[in-house]
């Protein structure tokens, strides 16, 4: 099968096109075959293959395929799905640690894992969704605020603090969005209460305690800001980052836990009938092919796209 291999740890160029031969399931009871449609290129996917998470994967080292999220049709029939389901999903990528990721034309999947996409949503809006949803859907369990509290959710511009901005306010949280200023009308449509535009930390903590004098119940950082904006929480808040790469120093018994995005089947499901229903926006901004997957981690590395780039096999 087609593949796209990271060769050693570096830029965008190791990223190279490979065949393997196509995973048999008798190497893994249990688990099912989907072949690929689309896989999603995630900010994690840059990291890994930097080397910036080199000691995270303990003996697993390049040559390995990338690739967290996917969408495509399932070619073993798993609980409740049969052959021929469309799924979407994601693997836990580093902690398999088996480098057989989702830049590829077909997976070994754990039926656990997998929803069945909705007629309405595409296979790329689909494989855009499973990890960076599910994260800020656990982030917003972790931070366990009673309903009516004031979040701040950072980098809502970005595609994991799109989601939380909207899953927050569907909570009926009041959310202050920190996002580029050029989307401030589109955060609003998405449920931010206030939007305040990205810029020096004094400015943004202005900003913040504009919308809320009081400060804020809670923050989730997608953008791992980190400690300079931990005076915007309140005593006794709640701060979670989206990576444990940049974690605050607690300060006013402020409680500080990093989310781990792990596969949930059920939750998936429903945020993907979300989608299907216009009730829950996920953007898309580019396609590619999967041989164009350096091309792809390019511009994910560049910032300042609107959504996911998805990668069609
Ligand atoms: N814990 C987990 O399981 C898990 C799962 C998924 C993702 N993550 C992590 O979550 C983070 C967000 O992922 P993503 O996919 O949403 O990435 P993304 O789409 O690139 O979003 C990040 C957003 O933050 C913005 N940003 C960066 N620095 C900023 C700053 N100083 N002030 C304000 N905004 C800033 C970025 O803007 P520009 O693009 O303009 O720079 C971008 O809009 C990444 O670090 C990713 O690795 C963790």
């Amino acid at each position: 099968m087609r593949v796209v291999e990271v060769t050693a740890y570096g830029g965008p160029e190791v990223l190279c096109s490979a065949r393997r031969p196509e995973p048999d399931p008798a190497d893994a009871p249990g688990r099912v075959r989907v072949r690929l449609k689309a896989a999603g290129v995630n900010q994690t996917d840059l990291k890994i293959r930097s080397g910036r998470f080199a000691a995270l994967l303990g003996e697993l080292a390049p040559p390995f395929v990338l690739g967290y999220d996917f969408a495509g049709t399932l070619l073993d029939p798993a609980p409740g799905l049969p052959v021929g389901t469309r799924v979407a999903g994601f693997i836990p990528w580093v902690r398999e640690g088996r480098g057989q990721g989702t830049y590829a034309e077909l997976v070994l999947v754990d039926p656990e894992w997998l929803a069945p996409v909705p007629d309405e949503v595409d296979f790329t809006a689909a494989a855009s969704l499973p990890l960076s949803a599910l994260t800020a859907a656990q982030a917003l369990d972790l931070m366990a605020l009673p309903e009516g509290s004031t979040l701040l959710v950072t980098g809502a511009s970005g595609v994991v603090g799109r989601f939380a901005v909207q899953l927050a306010a569907r909570a009926g949280h009041r959310v202050i969005a920190l996002g580029d200023a050029d989307d401030a009308n589109e955060l609003r449509l998405l449920g931010a209460h206030g939007v305040v535009p990205r810029g020096a930390p004094e400015d943004v903590i202005t900003g913040v305690l504009g919308f809320a004098p009081e400060r804020v119940d809670g923050v989730f950082d997608a953008a791992l800001i980190s400690d300079p904006l931990l005076p915007v929480v309140k005593d006794g808040g709640v701060f979670v980052p989206a990576s444990g790469e940049r974690m605050p120093v607690a300060e006013r018994d402020v409680r500080v836990e990093m989310v781990v995005g792990r596969p949930d089947a059920a939750r998936l499901k429903e945020l993907l009938e979300l989608v299907g229903k216009g009730a829950l926006a996920t953007r898309v901004a580019d396609v590619l092919p999967l041989e164009a997957a350096a091309e792809a981690h390019r511009r994910a590395e560049a910032g300042h796209r609107p959504g996911r780039i998805v990668l069609m096999i």
